[in-house]
């Protein structure tokens, strides 16, 4: 069924995809070599797209279908690769899209400096829509994404941390930046508030559920599928809601278990398969996963007011692929 919906989408969007990749290109213009190549391994590593489609598609939905949503959707792709340079620095990974992380093989100043450049291109392209909401809603995202990101870093190791505060970071860090590619979509459609409002709370809930889902494949995905290694949350010392619902139900003695693996200074193999077991023995992963499914459903009824089109077929597709992916 997975790879059904994977393919459907495939096929729907290969010809835009294509534009997409030569956009990256073309736009990314830097003087320095060195930033081009740092830039480069990460943008052209086999990344899913994700952000540039959803801005496409709003965009179209909304009614605007000149060209040029291809060409401004790549703002989201430039502003994701940052943060994904600049994450990969903070969590310590060492593997991203199924190949090295940047900072792995340059030293991680002149990568978060590349994340820094890819920002500015960001804008750079975002000033030529000429609707300075657009360039609003792009700040809003940087200011909760760095906020998002350094909150979680605070509260790394605290094993008592709750559903709601877990909620709050996942919605800076990944939420808003989902939300902000469909909210611009329908900006530069010129799209009535009302609708403008609609793409922006599909984005919050598809956001959501992509992030939820991202934290199960952690636990679940082999890193093969993932291109980026599993257990790098228990690693990182940092909780996410399959875990924090089992500790939440788990037995004394499991609880204490869980909270010793989770803050243990050394990784060990065994010690994750077996938090593994706990997860799913006191339902976080169940949790997790019914979380993540209603708001995916949630996402698909703020598109109700929408006509029936290409555009919201795929964006149906699209929050549907959010939970069921491999990667
Ligand atoms: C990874 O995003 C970061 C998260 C928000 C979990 P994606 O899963 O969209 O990464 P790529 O672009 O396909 O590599
Ligand atoms: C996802 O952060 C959001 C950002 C990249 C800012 P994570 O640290 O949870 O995502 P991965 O697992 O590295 O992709
Ligand atoms: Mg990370
Ligand atoms: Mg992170």
């Amino acid at each position: 069924m997975t790879k059904g919906l994977k393919q459907k989408i495939i096929e729907k969007t290969a010809p835009d995809l294509k534009k997409v990749e030569a956009a990256l290109e073309y736009h990314l213009k830097p003087n320095l070599d060195l930033v081009r190549k740092i830039a480069s391994h990460l943008l052209f590593s086999g990344g899913k797209r994700l952000r540039p489609l959803l801005m496409i598609h709003s965009a179209r939905l909304c009614g605007y279908n000149n060209g040029f949503e291809i060409e401004f959707s790549i703002i989201f792709e430039y502003l994701h690769a940052a943060t994904l340079l600049h994450d990969d620095v903070v969590d310590k990974a060492d593997t991203r899209r199924g190949k090295k992380a940047a900072h792995t093989k340059w030293s991680a100043s002149k990568v978060v400096l590349t994340g820094d450049f890819l920002l500015a291109r960001a804008l750079d392209i975002a000033a030529k829509t000429k609707e300075p909401n657009i360039i609003s809603v792009i700040a809003k995202i940087t200011q909760d994404m760095s906020q998002g990101e350094i909150d979680q870093l605070g509260k790394k190791g605290k094993l008592n941390l709750s559903e709601e505060e877990y909620l709050e970071v996942i919605k800076r860090k990944t939420a808003v930046l989902i939300q902000g590619a469909c909210q611009s979509g329908a900006i530069l459609a010129k799209a009535q508030k009302e609708k403008e409002d609609d793409l922006n709370q599909y984005g919050f809930h598809l956001g959501m559920a992509f992030q939820m889902a991202d934290d199960l494949l952690d636990y679940t995905a082999s890193a093969k599928e993932l291109g980026k290694n599993p257990g790098a949350d228990m690693r990182e010392g940092k909780l996410t809601l399959p875990l924090i619902h089992s500790l939440a139900n788990a037995a004394p003695d499991d609880k204490i278990w869980m909270q010793d693996a989770i803050t243990a200074p050394e990784f060990n193999k065994d010690q994750f398969e077996k938090l593994k077991e706990k997860l799913y023995l006191y339902k976080g992963i169940e949790y997790t996963f019914d979380r993540a499914k209603g708001h995916v459903k949630r996402a698909k009824a703020c598109l109700d007011g929408f006509n029936d089109c290409q555009s919201k077929q795929l964006l149906c597709w699209i929050a549907d692929y959010s939970i069921a992916r491999k990667v």
